[in-house]
């Protein structure tokens, strides 16, 4: 249960309709309303301003990182900045080249095609992109059989945003084309305040400096993560009579949820906790902890992972995984002696 409870934290799945009322005003819309990614942001203006004096559609843009950081959010947010309209669609979602085409047919010139979890469209599919980024054609066969011809089919210039969780699994040629490439980072405990205390403003609630603090603390450098607690806080706050939300709220609710101090949920514990039980530590391979925790090896390597290198409480070897010295003391568990 809890885990479920985790996955929905840190995954775009959500059941949740206060999430789908907010969702809209949650997304910033121009680049001066998204807080944080300073480096992609700055680049981006001078890329949009190039091309918009120019007059001409926006290079290829590749956003990649882990989930929740704001990818679809910044995909909006290019296509409002370049006045353009932006259609979206996500990898799995284009099963045959024919409805590849049917989406390009309807973009008008300078138009954004958004393809989330570009890593998973179809190798046919993925083909017949190239031309289409390139050079701004496709080739569709039409007929059937001895009849069956090609036509070159001419598409408006237009700006294809892919994103993905996994850069390194696209094809060299896809990736290739893209003329830019943007690597979306953590974001820092300041920038997170910061959107703690933009969205409490857009659910109508209040939070003070130190309680968005300790929000941000553990929210593993994420908006997603953070706009979602703010939420369970907020019911929190208001049950228990309090009209601003904070620290001690944060505290209690979060501990209700299982998110520690850090922002490490059920399963990171368990990951953790797993490997120094059973495998000293590690290196262990992650198939191994995949096994051992009833998790999915993707699940790990998207969701909880990268949080738990960036934060330094475990490293990669070419062996395989292991636990550092600063996990085990936020754990509270003795350092092996070979470890000291
Ligand atoms: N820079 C930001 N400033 C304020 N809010 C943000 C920012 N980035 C993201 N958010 C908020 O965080 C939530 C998640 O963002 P978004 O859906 O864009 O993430 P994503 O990277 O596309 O995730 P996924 O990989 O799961 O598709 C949204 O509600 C969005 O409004
Ligand atoms: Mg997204």
């Amino acid at each position: 249960m809890a885990e479920n409870k985790q996955h929905q934290l840190l995954s775009g799945d959500t059941e949740d309709t206060q999430e789908e009322q907010f969702e809209p005003q949650l997304r910033p819309q121009t680049l001066a309303e998204y807080i944080g990614q300073n480096q992609l942001k700055h680049e981006l203006e001078i890329y949009i301003k190039a091309a918009r004096e120019r007059d001409e559609a926006l290079d290829h843009v590749l956003l990649y990182g882990p989930p929740g950081l704001g990818k679809t959010t910044l995909a909006m947010v290019i296509a409002h900045e370049m006045g353009v309209n932006i259609k979206t669609t996500s990898g799995p979602a284009i099963e045959k080249t024919g409805d590849l085409v049917a989406l390009l047919n309807e973009l008008q010139p300078g138009d954004v095609l958004f393809i989330d979890e570009i890593h998973r469209l179809p190798k046919v599919v993925e083909e017949m992109l190239y031309s289409a980024m390139e050079d701004y054609y496709i080739d569709i066969v039409v007929g059937e059989g001895p009849t069956a011809h090609p036509i070159h089919f001419p598409l408006p210039p237009f700006t294809l945003i892919g994103a993905t969780t996994r850069a390194g699994i696209l094809s060299a040629p896809l990736r290739d084309r893209f003329g830019i490439v943007m690597h979306m980072n953590y974001y820092t405990e300041n920038e997170l305040q910061q959107i703690v205390f933009r969205s409490a403003k857009i659910f109508k609630t209040t939070i003070d400096e130190d309680g968005a603090h300790e929000l941000a603390l553990r929210s593993r450098g994420t908006p997603r993560i953070a706009n979602r607690l703010l939420k369970r806080v907020r019911d929190f706050a208001q049950v228990a009579g309090k009209s601003t939300i904070d620290t001690a709220s944060v505290k209690q609710a979060l501990q209700l949820l299982r998110v520690d101090s850090r922002g490490l949920d059920g399963t990171d514990r368990k990951m953790l906790t797993t490997m120094i039980n059973y495998y000293h530590g590690g290196p262990v391979g992650l198939k191994t902890i995949a096994a051992n925790i009833g998790e999915e090896t993707n699940t790990i390597e998207e969701m909880y992972e990268p949080y738990l290198l960036q934060i330094g409480y475990l490293s990669r070897t070419p062996r395989g995984r292991v636990v550092t010295k600063a996990a085990y003391e936020h754990l509270h568990l003795p350092l092996p002696e070979d470890k000291h």
